[in-house]
């Protein structure tokens, strides 16, 4: 039970209006005291509600009670009971304060759902702040907080520490990393009610591996034996940040042969069609490899004039080209010379 105690501060002024509120749901009762001149002037007292319109003057009831000359008090306050309430001068009808009594407007509370609040968030599990680690091997970098509901998550950062890219949950995961893989990373975990962070550095040394052979080359030699290569490169990573070299041998030879090798043999040498200007001396020879022709005159090279086609020689029809002509046929399995003497 609660009770609304009006104060009388000021005697001299009348016709005062009041508010008050009432909260019907836990208020029953209220006092009204009129501010009259003395405290024991006498009072009439009238309400009106919003049915009545016109001010009825109020007598003892069960719920109004005269407690003394210039107060009234109301017990088992209703809505009906709201209402505007005067005490008057019963002798001159001066008003001396008019009560507004209106039912005191509660704001609707907003529904709040209760959680259990939050364990304090805090690491249990974190990466140290530099970590080095070589390349060839699975590395778990995890983060784990407490905290009731964490959610812990992982990134990849760029040099100026901002996000490059989302990683997996709980932390950083490397299979075999390489050398991009040096760099910042970041874990967060949050709860409902905090978030916090943890960044760290990883180094990757990477040590060199050795890539598969290539396939062998061709035989350096077109007929007996010579020899061909392979090669394999470290590169299977490369080697970096201060990794180590591969050791395995990069080159291979071995020996080969695509066929055998055949001397020179002549098949044709003299003179073919002779037109009115010119003779034309041949010399023609088989072999594997195909032999190679060096014609010469009198022991010397040929003069440029001849216009040699290697196994066709076109010598003038002058006096002056007298002499001896001879053909060498050469290839790595043997050569012989051919000699003729041409007289003009
Ligand atoms: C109660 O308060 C609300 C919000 O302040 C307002 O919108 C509403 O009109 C008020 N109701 C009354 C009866 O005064
Ligand atoms: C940080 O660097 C990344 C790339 O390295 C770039 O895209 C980004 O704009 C930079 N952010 C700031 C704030 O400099
Ligand atoms: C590292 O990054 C560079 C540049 O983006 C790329 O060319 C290279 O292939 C990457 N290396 C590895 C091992 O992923
Ligand atoms: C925690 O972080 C995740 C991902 O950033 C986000 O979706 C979630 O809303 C956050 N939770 C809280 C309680 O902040
Ligand atoms: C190794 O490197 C050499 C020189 O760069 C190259 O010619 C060769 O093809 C490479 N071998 C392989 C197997 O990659």
């Amino acid at each position: 039970m609660l009770f609304f105690v009006l104060i009388v501060l000021v005697s001299n002024v009348l016709s005062i209006t009041k508010v008050v509120n009432i909260d019907l749901n836990s208020e029953k009762e209220v006092l009204l005291i009129c501010l009259t001149k003395n405290k024991e002037d006498f009072v009439t007292w009238y309400k009106k509600n919003s049915k009545t319109k016109t001010f009825d003057e109020l007598g003892f009831s069960e719920t109004v009670i005269f407690p003394d000359l210039n107060s009234i008090q109301l017990k088992d306050v209703e809505k009906e009971d709201l209402g505007i309430y005067v005490c008057k001068d019963p002798l001159t009808e001066v008003t001396f304060t008019t009560f507004e009594l209106v039912e005191k407007n509660i704001t609707q509370v907003t529904k709040v759902t209760i959680e259990p609040p939050s364990p304090p968030l805090q690491w249990v599990l974190l990466p140290n702040s530099e970590n080095t680690i070589t390349n060839g091997r699975l590395h778990v970098f995890a983060c784990r907080a407490s905290g009731g509901k964490v959610n812990v998550e992982a990134f990849r950062l760029n040099k100026n520490g901002s996000i490059r890219e989302k990683l997996r949950q709980g932390g950083v995961v490397l299979h075999n990393p390489s050398e991009n893989d040096t760099g910042k990373y970041l874990c967060v975990a949050n709860n409902s009610a905090a978030s916090i962070k943890h960044e760290f550095n990883i180094f990757v040394i990477v040590h060199g591996g050795i890539s598969e052979w290539s396939h062998w080359s061709l035989c350096n030699q077109n007929c007996g034996f010579g020899t061909q290569v392979r090669t394999r490169n470290c590169t299977n990573p490369k080697p970096a940040n201060g990794g180590m070299p591969c050791s395995e041998e990069s080159l291979q030879r071995r020996q080969c042969k695509s066929r055998s090798c055949s001397a020179p043999k002549l098949t044709k040498f003299g003179f073919d069609l002779t037109d009115d200007n010119n003779l034309k001396l041949d010399c023609f020879a088989t072999g594997i490899p195909t032999p190679k022709i060096l014609w010469k005159y009198d022991g010397d090279d040929l003069p440029k004039e001849y216009g040699s086609e290697e196994t066709r020689l076109i010598i003038p029809k002058t006096k002056a080209r007298s002499g001896e002509y001879s053909c060498t046929v050469e290839n790595p399995a043997g050569y012989f010379t051919m000699y003729i003497n041409v007289d003009l």
